[in-house]
């Protein structure tokens, strides 16, 4: 870790300290490695996290490069599913990291919070399979004859103790607060919703044996989906998110649909409380960066199209100049030669 990063973590993480409202440990993402965090007195200098974190992290320091990993995956599934989106879930060197549209219930703060815990219950799973951990492995438990005929056999991945583990981790925030305010009903929702979308869409892999590859036996194990597929499942969930207030049934305070008209919400969905901002422009107090100097799609009638994503600003248009390989021809053996190609396409900037 270079001294300029390692101030720079540091920083962050003393910044970290005065802003009470964000998913905080998401900071650990900015941190180069977590080879840092090998001492317990190392969880002590993590100040995004709040004590009864910090507690689980002298519990449990050999799982906290993984907690660090997860938030990486979560931040860059995130930027890659707003990619064409006017909030496009860029992290600020301000603080909170996602600036206020996360500290608001917003359907944002909805995807932001269930990408995370995914990402948690996702990276320490994977660890836990790799052999990474001392706590835990493979899940062994998967065994025996399938009614289909294959053998049960290998390394199933242990989702149960990585979902464990995020719910301690990521949802201790929210629990440490009584559970009951509108914000932390929502959160937990969400940890949940994205947690499902790892549990929900679990597969079973399975390799064949005999002879000369015959697929007499088969042996088969579960395993995690790609994260890429959760981060699909949760932009779904996203899109038809359901907007929810506080109701009492009983003693106990819950989510209802905010329009009645609606169908409850399952644990798979995502919930939020508070409509978003409209992210058209500039607005660094509450971390929006605006659309200005975004490229957009001039054919395109959605969100990524220039007259939606440039807010009715306009855009102007630069000719680009791109190379690229063709006319490939292939020569005996074994190459593939090809001349550059010099092509002009248009590049559609918001104003
Ligand atoms: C998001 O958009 C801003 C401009 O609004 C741009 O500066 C930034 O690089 C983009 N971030 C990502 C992750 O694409
Ligand atoms: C722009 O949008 C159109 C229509 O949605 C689509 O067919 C095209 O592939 C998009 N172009 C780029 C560069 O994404």
């Amino acid at each position: 870790m270079s001294p300029e990063y390692f101030l720079r973590s540091l920083l962050l993480i003393i910044l970290a300290t005065f802003s009470a409202n964000a998913s905080n440990w998401l900071y650990l993402a900015k941190l180069s490695s977590v080879g840092s965090i090998s001492e317990e007195e190392t969880c002590e200098k993590l100040k995004g996290l709040i004590q009864r974190q910090v507690q689980m992290c002298k519990r449990n320091l050999e799982v906290m490069d993984s907690v660090r990993r997860g938030a990486q995956l979560a931040i860059e599934e995130c930027q890659y599913q707003f990619r064409n989106r006017r909030w496009n879930c860029s992290t600020l060197d301000t603080l909170p990291v996602f600036g206020k549209v996360v500290t608001q219930g917003t359907r944002e703060a909805a995807f932001v919070y269930a990408i995370s815990s995914a990402g948690v219950a996702f990276a320490v799973t994977r660890a836990c399979s790799s052999g990474e951990l001392d706590k835990c492995g493979c899940d062994r438990t998967v065994q025996g004859g399938s009614p289909q005929g294959f053998q049960w056999s290998g390394c199933s991945d242990n989702i149960a103790y990585g979902v464990a583990f995020s719910q301690s981790f990521v949802d201790i925030r929210e629990r440490s607060k009584g559970a009951s305010s509108n914000r932390a009903l929502m959160n937990l929702h969400n940890n949940e919703a994205g947690r499902k979308a790892i549990l929900n869409n679990m597969r079973v892999e399975c390799k064949c044996h005999g002879v000369s590859g015959s697929c007499e036996f088969k042996t088969c194990w579960k395993a995690m989906p790609p994260f890429r597929k959760v981060g699909n499942v949760l932009k779904e969930k996203f899109d038809g998110a359901t907007e929810v207030e506080q109701s009492e049934v009983g003693s106990t305070k819950v989510l209802v649909p905010k329009n009645s008209q609606f169908k409850p919400h399952t644990d798979e969905d995502l919930v939020y409380l508070d409509s978003s901002p409209d992210f058209c422009d500039h607005d660094l107090k509450n971390g929006v960066l605006g659309t200005s100097g975004r490229q957009c799609n001039k054919t395109s009638k959605a969100i990524d199209g220039c007259e939606l994503m440039c807010c009715g600003r306009g855009f102007h248009t630069d000719e680009v100049e791109v190379v690229e390989r063709c006319s490939c021809k292939f020569h005996w053996c074994c190459s593939v030669k090809c001349k550059p190609c010099h092509r002009v396409v248009e590049i559609h900037t918001c104003r």
